[in-house]
């Protein structure tokens, strides 16, 4: 019908998987950023816990999305991992969007998925990796701290950076009031890494992830 053959494919949406382990404020900022229309071409194919009392997979059933329960605890990391692989392979997840998923992947998982996991660290990397990043920033006295999202890749909190976001550490801070302040900017943060790469218009340039330049490069 009609004449679409020389007009391009309408791309495929990118599908997100999102994994999370706990209160998931990041999961629910990227859905609403998908409802209200700030990631175009974005949709969520499931939410899956590795914890069951996890707010945030209540949060993705009262939404309405598919929410999967697969427990890790006591369980060998690439037998879980590849139960986690197959429920995203299920759901056509194509992008995973690790949100507070407090467990290290295994490499198979890495290697299912180049550069097309992401994860959230409420520092500026490489500052400050691993657990309460926050208050290990503030402990150390910086005047500004941040988030990062960034790729994931075999080592921790350690792939190529895809979006950051600073803030100055305040007097009057303590350590609870800037880890709120740190985790409004990620909520920024992360729609703006998913609509960096959802958008295709970016790639990698040895550990940096710029903007494709016009006439080099994959042009769609
Ligand atoms: C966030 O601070 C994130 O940076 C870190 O874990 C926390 C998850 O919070 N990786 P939430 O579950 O998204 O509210």
């Amino acid at each position: 019908m009609g004449k679409t053959h020389a007009n391009k494919q309408p791309s495929k949406p990118t599908r997100l998987g999102i994994l999370l382990s706990g209160r998931g404020s990041n999961f629910l900022a990227i859905a609403e950023s998908i409802r209200a229309g700030r990631l175009p071409g974005v949709e969520i194919a499931v939410v899956v816990s590795n914890v069951a009392e996890a707010a945030g997979l209540e949060a993705a059933r009262v939404l309405g999305l598919p929410a999967v329960v697969l427990v890790s605890k006591g369980r060998k990391r690439a037998e879980h991992d590849a139960d986690v692989l197959a429920c995203l392979r299920e759901h056509g997840a194509d992008l995973v969007c690790l949100a507070g998923y407090m467990r290290l992947l295994s490499p198979e998982f890495v290697a299912a998925f180049p550069n097309r996991i992401l994860n959230i660290h409420p520092s500026l990397l490489p500052a400050f990796p691993g657990l309460e990043a926050q208050e290990q920033a503030f402990a150390y006295g910086v005047k500004v701290a941040g988030c990062t999202v960034h790729f994931v890749d075999e080592e921790l909190d350690h792939g190529a950076i895809v979006v950051q976001r600073a803030i100055p550490v305040l007097d009057t801070d303590d350590a609870e009031s800037l880890s709120e302040r740190i985790l409004a900017e990620e909520h920024l943060a992360y729609t703006e890494a998913i609509r960096r790469v959802a958008s295709g218009e970016f790639e990698m340039r040895g550990r940096r992830y710029v903007k494709k330049i016009e006439g080099i490069g994959n042009r769609e």
